[in-house]
């Protein structure tokens, strides 16, 4: 099978491409410098050129506070570039993997979403991330949630940062609940899903679910460092971009059309401290 990589130099698409060149697969990987997604012809060029069989959509617009005064800029990345990069796969029978976010609901469940749950976005982001989500209804969309991998920022690393700095106590939200997930593991499922050509929304994020501030412990404690970290409400923390409370998803499909379990983040969390110093 042929892959080819959009957003390759950001976090997920480096562990993508390197879980794929891993496994030996014919890999094109493009990084922003060598593709634009939102240049239309430079879409349809590059997939025509390429003709790959399967394409993995790791660009975006990730800056979600930002994004609630750059809404044109997040919808153009996330939302038009990806209706481009949709027919552009039509047009050579390729079937397309597009990355969506737990920050298309709107947390109010009280149960980890389901793939079929209406869907009600807080934010710019959840809004324009949403418009990539129909522009790709024909083929996958894997959503995922509370990223952290050692190709990009992440929530780890700035609890880490500022443990570094001797910031003590830390305050951290205690009253937003997730599913915390290493890159290469959501890499390993992306290659998984698409090698089944599963077509419609899967759900992977790692097991189990957890608050900001059980994660920043479990940081704390792998680390082995002496930090009080005291749990405060949104209200307390307030950030330009709403955030759902509750953004748990429910993995069941993945289970389901993988027969493998979600990985854990608390693996991954110990992986991610070993490689990253
Ligand atoms: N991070 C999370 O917690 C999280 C959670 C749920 C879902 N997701 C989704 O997961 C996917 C991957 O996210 P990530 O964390 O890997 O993000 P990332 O590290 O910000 O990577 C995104 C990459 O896309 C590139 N890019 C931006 N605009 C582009 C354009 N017009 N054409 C081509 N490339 C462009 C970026 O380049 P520049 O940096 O040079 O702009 C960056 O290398 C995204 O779809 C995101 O919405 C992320």
């Amino acid at each position: 099978m042929k892959w080819l990589v959009t957003g390759a130099a950001g976090m997920v698409g480096t562990d993508l491409r390197n879980e794929l060149e891993s496994r030996g697969e014919d890999v094109v990987a493009l990084a922003k410098s060598d593709l634009d997604i939102t240049n239309r012809d430079d879409v349809v060029r590059f997939v025509e050129n390429t003709r790959p069989d399967v394409i993995v959509n790791c660009a975006a617009y990730t800056k979600v506070d930002l994004a609630e005064k750059e809404e044109l800029l997040a919808n153009a990345i996330n939302g038009s570039a990806v209706e481009f990069l949709a027919n552009a796969a039509d047009r050579v029978d390729a079937h397309l993997v597009q990355l969506s976010t737990d920050f298309v609901f709107d947390g109010s469940s009280r149960r980890p979403y389901d793939i079929n749950d209406p869907t009600a976005p807080l934010s710019a982001y959840g809004r324009s991330k949403l418009i990539g989500e129909h522009a790709a209804a024909k083929h996958t969309i894997v959503r995922t949630s509370w990223l952290f991998g050692i190709h990009g920022p992440n929530f780890v690393e700035a609890i880490r940062n500022q443990i570094r700095k001797g910031t003590n106590p830390l305050s951290v939200v205690n009253d937003q609940r997730g599913r915390p997930t290493y890159t290469p593991h959501l890499a390993r499922a992306i290659v998984r899903i698409a090698n089944l050509g599963a077509s419609g929304i899967v759900h992977y994020a790692d097991e189990a679910e957890c608050s900001w501030f059980d994660f920043a412990c479990a940081i704390r404690d792998e680390l082995g460092a002496q930090v009080e970290i005291v749990p405060v409400t949104s209200e307390q923390f307030v950030r330009p971009a709403k955030r759902p409370a509750y953004s748990v998803l429910s993995t069941e499909r993945y289970e389901r059309l993988t027969g493998v379990r979600p990985e854990s983040w608390r693996d991954g969390l110990r992986e991610y401290l070993q490689l990253r110093a």
